[in-house]
């Protein structure tokens, strides 16, 4: 079963999963500022729930790749939507600053 390391908690859960489902369902601050209320709802257009992941998950999709090569973010940088991402083995979440999570500052890891 996969854990997930993220402010300071170890969530378990099962492998496949959706990252954007499990870390809200857990409590997590997934989303910076007004995009709390002002995001996507997870179908990969708004670009708000972006998080640098460290760990097995899966690979990236034609849809979240498109949305992360648009501004405020950039395909040079580490980012993923944790709403397109499945996690396949234990992962460490990190969020950065910024109404996208685009800036390089952390939020929280
Ligand atoms: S919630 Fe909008 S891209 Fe993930």
């Amino acid at each position: 079963m996969p854990q997930i390391t993220v402010q300071g908690k170890a969530i378990a859960c099962e492998s496949g999963v959706n990252l954007r489902q499990v870390l809200l369902k857990n409590g997590i601050d997934l989303y910076n500022g007004n995009s709390t209320v002002i995001n996507c709802r997870g179908i990969g257009t708004c670009g708000t729930c972006s998080v640098e992941i460290e760990g097995e998950v899966s690979p990236m999709q034609w849809r979240e790749k498109t949305r992360l090569s648009l501004p405020p973010h950039s395909s040079e940088k580490t980012r993923r939507l944790a709403c397109q991402v499945r996690v396949l083995g234990d992962i460490r979440v990190t969020k950065h600053q910024g109404f996208w999570g685009q800036n390089d500052e952390i939020q929280w890891k």
